[in-house]
């Protein structure tokens, strides 16, 4: 493991800052997304409506309480800390001239206080939250000005903490998408809000994409311009997706699958989109509007490094009835008999996260970094304060022993590992709180109740002597 290795944890500014309309703080998509459980959608909203519960509107009270709880994570040997910068804090509607100061200042205070301790802030700059004003006059993602509201934010925010900040990534697991009929993919990657089974999703979500793409490209150039010491980074979503058998047909369906999903990290990482996307444009007929000067942007703003998240594996076979398989997500899979799922359904598999690593590598040669990788899981607290969070270290564990493998007998070159949600947070897919990820437990239910009290569970001190040891002692 090498001496500068970015031990951490990961956050997002909506899932936890709460403060949704505080300090002039504009209404994000996350705004408008009510509170679910597994197994039911989140709704979004036509705006805030009266009567409904959004969980983002308090988070956890970060935006308050961050003080303690970056103490925490100082405790814990933090070496770095990611988060994002809720986009509508900054420019409230997105479309402005002038930036929100309040909101900078808030970046500000925090940013300090992480460096503080020694802790280098890493931002996610677009995470789930684009000013919801963006959504209704705009279409989101679907209006190519999106790309110049981005492009004006990344720039605010590049200039004023560039002594702060050097590590930065673009849009957030932009590749969840690939599943254009989830509401909720398309809502929160592209600001899409669409009725269900709209003939045009999947089209509209390359334009958007592309789009992101090019906005993604051009602030990597921004950002290096303003200080050529910057590292910056795309953000995908690792999910290898495995044959269910030896069957060459289910190999190639493995194989396909992997390039619907990927084909974002091509264009972010080599500037160029593959040849196989190039002719499924034109298979489908589908001309988005990607024009000469998009392409020579994409080229020259190719990523520094690849952020992404780790959580499971997927498994598809063959469709008998669909010669040329198409993959649409979680939908298409099928069980895979050899790993075990969580409470909510996802697959527990240390070994992809080896597998997600070499594959990155072997198609990209960049340097990657684990920017999301847990367990959400319930936990008890008992009579006596305590949080026996051993299924988390057990995950955790076998996890990071997978991730010393790929680099020290693969030869992978992992920057760092931040572990998501290092404090209990909004679970962005349920909105639920019980969807536990932190070593830090925040005493809150999912109706919002509770007093916010911080406490260390197991894992925390656990954590505490992975960093201490560099990784030698799990
Ligand atoms: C990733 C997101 O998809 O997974 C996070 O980047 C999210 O925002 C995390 O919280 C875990 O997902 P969930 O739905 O359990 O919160």
């Amino acid at each position: 493991m090498r001496k500068d290795f970015l031990w951490g944890g990961a956050v997002a500014a909506h899932q936890l800052e709460g403060a949704w309309n505080v300090d002039g703080k504009g209404v994000s998509i996350a705004d408008v997304m009510t509170a679910a459980k597994h197994g039911v959608e989140r709704q979004i909203t036509a705006g805030v409506q009266p009567g409904a519960y959004y969980p983002n509107h308090q988070g956890i009270d970060f935006y308050h309480q961050y003080p303690t709880d970056i103490k925490l994570m100082a405790e814990m040997g933090f070496k770095t800390f990611r988060t994002s910068i809720a986009w509508s804090r900054i420019f409230p509607q997105g479309d402005e001239v002038e930036p929100n100061e309040a909101g900078l200042a808030f970046y500000d205070r925090l940013f300090a206080t992480c460096l503080k301790y020694g802790i280098q802030p890493m931002i996610t700059l677009s995470h789930f939250e684009m000013p919801y004003h963006l959504v209704e006059a705009y279409g989101g993602w679907r209006d190519r000005r999106l790309i110049d509201f981005f492009l004006h934010f990344a720039k605010t925010v590049f200039k004023r903490y560039q002594h702060q900040v050097k590590y930065w990534m673009t849009f957030n697991e932009i590749n969840n998408q690939t599943d254009y009929t989830k509401a909720f993919f398309m809502a929160t990657n592209s600001g899409l809000v669409l009725k269900p089974d709209d003939p045009q999703a999947e089209a509209l979500m390359y334009q958007a994409a592309h789009y992101e793409l090019v906005a993604s490209a051009k602030a990597v150039q921004l950002g290096h311009q303003i200080n050529s010491a910057f590292q910056i980074g795309n953000m995908i979503n690792m999910t290898p997706i495995y044959p269910l058998t030896a069957k060459p047909a289910d190999q190639l369906a493995a194989q396909k699958a992997m390039q619907t999903r990927y084909w974002y990290t091509d264009v972010q990482t080599l500037g160029t989109y593959p040849n196989y996307m190039e002719a499924y444009f034109k298979r489908q007929n589908y001309r988005p509007d990607i024009t000469a000067a998009d392409r020579a942007a994409l080229q020259a703003g190719t990523v520094d490094y690849i952020g992404l998240s780790y959580y499971n594996s997927f498994t598809v076979k063959a469709q008998t009835n669909q010669p040329e398989y198409r993959f649409l997500g979680e939908q298409a899979t099928v069980a895979n008999p050899y790993v075990q799922a969580s409470d909510w359904g996802w697959s527990v598999d240390p070994d992809g996260l080896r597998y997600g690593l070499n594959w990155l590598n072997d198609h990209y040669h960049k340097p990657l970094m684990i920017v999301e990788n847990g367990l959400g899981a319930v936990d008890q607290v008992t009579a006596d304060h305590q949080i026996h969070d051993d299924y988390r270290i057990a995950y955790l564990k076998a996890h990071i022993q997978a991730m010393k493998t790929a680099i020290e007998v693969d030869g992978v070159d992992v920057m760092g590992y931040t572990p998501w949600g290092c404090i209990d947070l909004i679970s962005a897919g349920t909105g639920q709180m019980s969807k536990r990820y932190g070593m830090i437990y925040v005493d809150q239910d999912d109706h919002g109740h509770g007093s916010l009290r911080r406490l260390k569970k197991d894992s925390f001190y656990w954590y505490q002597h992975v960093i201490a040891t560099n990784g030698q002692d799990l």
